[in-house]
């Protein structure tokens, strides 16, 4: 373009120059007027004029040069910086691609990927769909968004949204599609989903425990009793199985509690590298008898989040398990990897398996309560909803990865933060017969308070019923008690109203009355629950659990110092 512009100053130049001297020849030949001057006068003139001419039309050729590279200039700039990516297909191989789709393929230059064909850049298992759709796409000429799934540079998918418009390139016909890189907004869409979905099941879950706990507390409470009693060999075995089975639904019960309530963790600063390396060490036996080799690769240095250290420890054993599971599915030497590492402002714990993987079908389902794909008996879909409970409980995430018939790795995101004080209960009294003491127990369920009766019965004490709050107050004027025990949900007056009103009317009972209840999946409860310093009797309790919140009442009220 330059020489352009050369040529066009060289040829300005020679129009002045022959102009000038046929104008100096026109001027002075007035006086000599030969054939060869008018001949040379002649030439200088056509000369010049013939100059002039092309040095206007390179001129405007110049100009027009130049405005054509100002707007390529424009168009490259827009396509290089546009965040959306653009590519253009000739006969179905790549002639073009701009800065961003290389970006979001994960490759360094236009080189690598230019005369390859799209399939290449596809999943193999949707190559047909996606040939389907270019025929309908050339067909059509333009088509809006649509979504596809496509595979990047180092392997990982990347969720697309493309639209086609067919187009002439270079002379021939070529199909243009802008893409935009969705991966990351639909994790976060599928994210939120799962968690309005699992919130609602929680819900759903929380009130069947509800309705489950009062009848289990009578069949565990009863069969506790019952054992007390003498009876025959053959009387003890079946109460043992009804003890056995009835502690089963028990733990199932308590398990979806834990999926179902926001359970406030006791959360103390954990070195989670030290709870990693003691889960392992108590899988070891388990991992080594099916050949899992097991890597761990823990960040030294690595902060301490506040966590219940119980809870998380439970996380990962369900994780390892899970693992060990699909790896023994799998049928080939298990690879189990374990790291850890700071990530801003949470600690992530990411566990991996070389296993059969998780089907793409399955990744929205794995966290609901009851969902397994093992045989029956072998698996109760539980671990990954309790895990999920667990860490959302402690504000954190967990994620997965996973390639069927490849591996999978479950991302653990725990938020670092003050560890809040674990309250400080009153101690149990260990051992030791406890002193009689006068009981009134109020619940409105008759097996409850009759479980209740026995139970308190079988460690010495003494006890009243009542079957609503209002006789509850009559029994409390006419006679005098020591301790109370009210079940929260109770119609006409719940237990909250009902243990405020003792305490106004008998000042001698503060710090003497405590809940009992099945109910704890209730956000009310909970908080009801939080804000008491005393012991609480959990539905469905065992004789144990009954005495042991007796003892700690006891030595909280009698020896407040012990
Ligand atoms: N690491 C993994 N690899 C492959 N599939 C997995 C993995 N972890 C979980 N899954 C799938 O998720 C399902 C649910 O897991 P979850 O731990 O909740 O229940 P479970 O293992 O089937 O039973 P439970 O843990 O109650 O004994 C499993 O049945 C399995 O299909
Ligand atoms: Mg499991």
């Amino acid at each position: 373009m330059t020489s352009l512009r050369r040529t066009a100053v060289l040829f300005t130049g020679v129009a002045i120059l022959t102009g000038t001297v046929a104008l100096a020849m026109g001027l002075s030949c007035g006086r000599h007027l030969t054939v060869q001057a008018v001949g040379l006068w002649l030439v200088h003139a056509l000369t010049a004029v013939l100059a002039a001419w092309l040095a206007w039309t390179l001129w405007r050729l110049h100009s027009k040069v130049r405005q054509l590279r100002d707007s390529e200039a424009t168009y490259r700039t827009l396509v290089n910086a546009s965040s959306d990516g653009i590519a253009i297909f000739v006969l179905d191989h790549v002639r073009f691609t701009n800065p961003a789709l290389l970006r979001m393929m994960g490759y360094a230059s236009e080189s690598e990927i230019l005369g390859q064909h799209y399939a290449a850049f596809l999943p193999p298992e949707t190559v047909d769909e996606v040939r389907g759709l270019v025929d309908t796409w050339v067909t059509r000429g333009l088509v809006e968004f649509h979504e596809l799934q496509a595979r990047r540079k180092d392997g990982s998918l990347a969720e697309l949204e493309v639209s086609a418009s067919t187009l002439v390139y270079q002379g021939e016909g070529a199909l243009q599609f802008i893409v935009r890189d969705v991966t990351e907004r639909n994790v976060l869409r599928r994210r939120a989903a799962q968690a309005a979905k699992l919130a609602a099941v929680g819900e759903l879950v929380a009130g069947v425990v509800h309705e489950l706990n009062n009848p289990l507390t009578a069949i565990v409470g009863y069969a506790g009793l019952l054992a007390k009693q003498p009876h025959s060999p053959s009387q003890e075995e079946d109460l043992a199985r009804i003890a056995a089975q009835a502690q089963r639904a028990a733990s199932i019960v308590r398990k979806l509690l834990t999926f179902a309530r926001l359970q406030e963790p006791e959360r103390r600063a954990t070195d989670l590298n030290q709870l990693i390396r003691d889960t392992l060490d108590l899988q070891a036996y388990r991992l080594r008898t099916s050949r899992v080799a097991v890597a761990l690769d823990l960040a030294p240095d690595l902060p301490q989040p506040a966590v219940d250290a119980q809870q998380i420890q439970q996380v990962l054993v369900n994780l390892v398990v899970n693992a060990e599971q699909a790896m023994a599915a799998a049928g080939r030497p298990g690879q189990l990897a374990v790291a850890t590492r700071s990530a801003g402002s949470a600690v992530e714990i990411r566990v991996n398996d070389n296993g059969c993987g998780i089907p793409s079908e399955h990744l929205d389902r794995v966290f609901d309560p009851f969902f397994t794909t093992k045989a029956p008996g072998e698996g109760t879909g539980l671990g990954l909803s309790v895990s999920y409970g667990i860490v959302r409980d402690h504000g954190g995430e967990i994620r997965i990865e996973s390639r069927l018939g490849e591996g999978t790795t479950f991302i653990v995101l725990l938020p670092l933060g003050q560890p809040p004080r674990a309250p400080e209960g009153p101690r149990p009294a260990s051992g030791g017969r406890l002193p009689t003491r006068r009981w009134l127990v109020v619940d409105d369920e008759p097996v409850a308070l009759d479980v209740l009766q026995h139970a308190l019965g079988s460690v010495g004490q003494y006890v009243e019923v009542a079957g609503s709050g209002h006789e509850a107050l009559q029994r409390l004027a006419a006679e005098s008690f020591d301790y109370v025990v009210v079940d929260i949900r109770m119609p006409e007056m719940d237990g909250a109203t009902l243990k405020a009103l003792i305490e106004e009317r008998l000042p001698e009972l503060r710090g003497r009355v405590i809940y009992c209840t099945g109910d704890t999946a209730n956000p009310t409860t909970r908080a009801l629950l939080h804000s008491s310093a005393l012991p609480t009797i959990e539905k469905p309790f065992r004789a144990e659990d009954v005495e042991g919140a007796v003892r700690r009442l006891v030595a909280a009220a009698e020896h407040p110092r012990a």
